[in-house]
């Protein structure tokens, strides 16, 4: 069942630190069914820790956060498991197991949750593949014999292998030169269209911002300090702002 709820990500005056660290201060984020919201900030600004909060994966100190109209904490462990079925998540780092090849990589989120029988894995394997403009034949490369660019494809068919309402990228470009970066960019813009899910996106790239639209939250000074269009964006008067647009 497809949530008909209107806001799928709601922050909630979330703080954060490590130790001495603080890293967010009062962080207020609403993100509604549907959206693209690409997420900026600095080096260190807390982007990965933010997401790694939306998803559940650590804890903030302090605030609250909502997924899908529903307390992120509630519920007890299967009810948890259904949530975490709901969203997708490209990390950052150590896109995919290296020790697996691509077909077991996109299975192990069916395969973890149990949600499918073995035999409809591998078809449905061969579907996401498809789905991110892949062969069937791709499925039995090894992570280390593919390109930077067929990596970050696989690593969103794995994202995508639950069907999510909600999917996170972090730094889904990275690494990739200029041209496979805009062909990844149209990919996930396509993909968003076509499935009707709600992305939220760390970027340092302009040219990922332009391409995808939708609305730009900026985080500085510990707290999301704008998420309006980019055009309205371009407008807000402040040194992370202004900076990061000069280029
Ligand atoms: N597990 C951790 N333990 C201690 N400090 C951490 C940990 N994770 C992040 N930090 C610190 O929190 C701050 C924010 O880190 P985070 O990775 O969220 O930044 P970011 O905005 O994603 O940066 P980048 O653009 O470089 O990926 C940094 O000062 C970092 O050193
Ligand atoms: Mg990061």
């Amino acid at each position: 069942m497809r949530s008909t709820a209107e806001t799928v990500v709601d922050v909630r005056g979330v703080v954060s630190r490590f130790g001495d660290n603080l890293v967010l201060d009062g962080v207020d984020l609403t993100i509604g069914a549907d959206e693209i919201v690409a997420l900026v900030g600095g080096s260190g600004s807390g982007k990965t820790t933010l997401m790694r909060h939306i998803i559940g994966l650590s804890r903030p100190v302090a605030g609250e956060i909502f997924l899908f109209g529903e307390p992120l904490w509630a519920g007890d462990y299967l009810e948890q498991q259904a949530r975490r079925r709901r969203f997708g998540v490209l990390f950052q780092q150590g896109a995919l197991f290296s020790a697996l090849n691509v077909g077991d990589n996109i299975a192990f989120p069916l395969r973890e949750l149990k949600v499918v029988r073995e035999k409809e894995v591998r078809e449905l394997v061969a579907y996401k593949l498809s789905m991110v403009e892949l062969e069937p034949e791709h499925a039995l490369l090894m992570p280390a014999e593919l390109s930077g660019g067929m990596i970050k494809r696989v690593a969103l068919a794995r994202a995508l292998a639950l069907e999510p309402e909600l999917l996170l990228l972090d730094e889904p470009t990275s690494g990739l030169d200029p041209e496979r970066s805009v062909a990844f960019v149209h990919l996930i813009r396509r993909l968003q269209r076509q499935l009707g899910i709600t992305v939220v996106l760390v970027t340092h790239d302009v040219a990922t911002l332009n391409a995808l639209a939708g609305r730009v939250a900026v985080l500085a000074d510990r707290r999301v300090i704008s998420a309006v269009s980019l055009e309205e964006t371009r407008k807000v008067r402040h040194p992370f702002i202004e900076r990061f647009f000069q280029y």
